[in-house]
């Protein structure tokens, strides 16, 4: 061994001891949420104790205060929905928070699924008027398909809602999580004073603060002196926790872990009330990055060389940087900026030079990343959703399966001299993940059919091909709502059929019999038994 070669192989065992450690202190997690529940409330209340910002909007910044930075398109901003998801990192009570944002609206459900396959743990937000809503049930969904734990939020606890009891009885019956609550509200909805801390017996008073845009004082109340100042509202959440811990719901960090119970806090994020012990117990509870599972099962220890893999392409967020980012998870070993990694799907070397933190509008250069981190590789254009990246020792992660779509139209460029800023657009959108696209002899490569789960896809897409690649294209919606995969032998047989079309999609060559119902698809199974009809992934499993 030169003296070369042993300078690089202890270099390389203190990054391998530095992954673990590092790891060790992050949190990776992102927040499940219904539209309006109070997401991106709480994404700015979690900036803020973690003093990121000085003061509860300027993040998101509501209605007026400074303008969002989560919202890069024009079109998010039109409709106050925020389709690009992006990560804030801070720093907090010694370990690294990795928050990982999710487009609330349903339309872009896959992309909430991207993200959630890069993170370890779900904050399920509740709107305690609201209880569990059709967005937050299909996302718990997804995070129970994939095996994540869920910490439960009821949110909104300041304004008049449900009963705490009632609300973790739908907890229970909706999600089947047993809820186990590590605070319990004191006054009842609408009547926020605090909450019973439930492993010390104290009562955790809050008061306000002008808006909301700071962080509320917090006192710590012996039970006995709650019980004088608090009176009736103190002596009913004690008989409620007591009622709770007979009927066993109470913490267990492995029934946590496996997806069995849900701890469950109270707060109000737009008071900031609730939120440090949001953040408490995500250090204390939430799970680590471990070692991640390759596409073969075996799993890929935190001190191997550096591995990640794509959970998100984002391409034209504004248009004062019009290029493109990949957004991979840190799987194992040290993120350096600089170091050429190499990409498993081509086998290829990819440098790392640029390489950025990103959130909403802010960029900031990444040094160096951990397991656990998010690094946004800047115009990865050989990257796709679902790639992985290594140095040294080959690694493949299992890919993010895409979702059954449910809605089809034909693209076609309104100026045909275009062709070409059409072609490249619409491999760009498939790269990224923004449509699916299907192609067939028949209808040819100048009227592709797009494919999506929810339709504002297709406006998105519309949006961006007219905007970003210059070429403003026309959509013209198919009758067809199913799609199922077959073979080569079964399409040619069911592309005969009428009320069915196969088309390949560009992605990975799979081909789809589209169906413009489910009677239509019953027949055909009815005429041929037999047939490949193989159902693709469900947007809600
Ligand atoms: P989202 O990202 O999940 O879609 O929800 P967002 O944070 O935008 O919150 C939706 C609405 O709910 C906002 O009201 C927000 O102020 C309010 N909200 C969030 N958390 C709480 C809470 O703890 N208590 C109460 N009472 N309201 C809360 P808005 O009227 O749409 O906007 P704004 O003008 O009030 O900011």
């Amino acid at each position: 061994m030169t003296i070369a070669d042993a300078e690089r192989s202890v270099g390389s065992n203190t990054a391998r001891s530095t992954a673990t450690s590092e790891a060790v202190r992050r949190r990776t997690f992102a927040v499940i949420s219904h539209p309006d529940a109070g997401k991106s409330t709480l994404t700015e209340a979690l900036a803020l104790h973690a003093r990121v910002i000085q003061e509860a909007g300027a993040i998101h910044g509501k209605a007026g205060r400074k303008s969002t930075v989560s919202d890069w398109m024009d079109m998010e901003k039109a409709r106050g929905i925020s389709i690009s998801s992006a990560a804030l990192q801070f720093g907090y009570g010694g370990c690294v928070v990795n928050l990982l944002d999710t487009p609330g609206h349903a339309d872009f459900s896959e992309d909430t699924y991207r993200v959630l396959a890069a993170v370890d743990c779900a904050v399920m937000l509740l709107d305690a008027a609201k209880g569990l809503e059709p967005q937050t049930m299909k996302l718990f969904d997804v995070c129970r398909h994939r095996g994540i734990p869920v910490l439960t939020v009821v949110n909104k606890w300041d304004r008049p809602g449900l009963e705490a009891l009632e609300l973790m009885d739908e907890i229970r019956e909706r999600t089947g999580l047993e809820p186990t609550p590590l605070t319990w509200p004191v006054g009842i909805a609408g009547d926020f004073r605090g909450v019973l801390d439930r492993a010390t017996g104290e009562f955790l008073r809050f008061t306000r603060t002008a808006g909301g845009a700071t962080i509320a004082p917090e006192e710590r109340v012996p039970a006995a002196r709650a019980a004088v100042e608090e009176g009736e509202a103190w002596r009913t959440a004690v008989e409620e926790s007591e009622l709770l811990e007979a009927m066993g719901q109470v913490h267990e960090q492995s029934t946590f872990l496996g997806g069995i119970t849900t701890p469950v806090l109270f707060g109000s994020a737009v008071l900031n009330f609730g939120v440090r012990q949001l953040l408490d117990t995500l250090l204390e509870l939430a799970p680590p990055p471990g070692p991640r599972p390759d596409v073969e099962g075996t799993l890929r220890p935190l001190d191997r060389p550096f591995s990640a893999f794509v959970f998100k392409i984002q391409a034209g967020m504004d248009s004062a940087h019009r290029d493109r980012l990949a957004y991979v998870r840190v799987c194992s070993g040290v993120f350096e900026r600089g170091t050429v990694v190499t990409h498993s799907a081509t086998g290829r070397p990819f440098a790392t030079k640029y390489a950025q933190q990103v959130f909403g509008r802010e960029r900031e250069t990444i040094d160096l990343a951990y397991p656990g981190d998010v690094v946004g590789l800047v115009n990865a254009s050989a990257l796709r959703v679902g790639d992985s990246l290594y140095v040294d020792e080959p690694v493949t992660f299992p890919p993010i399966p895409s979702f059954a779509p449910e809605h089809f139209a034909v693209c076609r460029a309104v100026d045909s001299g275009r062709y070409k800023q059409f072609r490249r657009g619409i491999e760009q959108l498939e790269q990224e993940g923004t449509v699916q696209v299907l192609r067939s002899d028949l209808r040819g490569d100048q009227a592709p059919v797009l494919a999506a789960v929810g339709p504002m896809q297709f406006e998105v897409a519309e949006h961006r091909m007219a905007g970003e690649f210059s070429a403003p294209v026309r959509l013209d919606r198919l009758d067809y709502s199913m799609a199922r995969r077959t073979d080569r032998d079964w399409g040619k047989v069911l592309d005969r059929e009428s009320g069915v079309e196969v088309l390949e999609r560009t992605s990975d060559g799979a081909l789809l019999a589209l169906f413009a119902g489910n009677w239509r698809l019953a027949r055909v199974q009815r005429d041929h038994p037999d047939a490949v009809l193989e159902p693709l992934v469900a947007a809600s499993s």
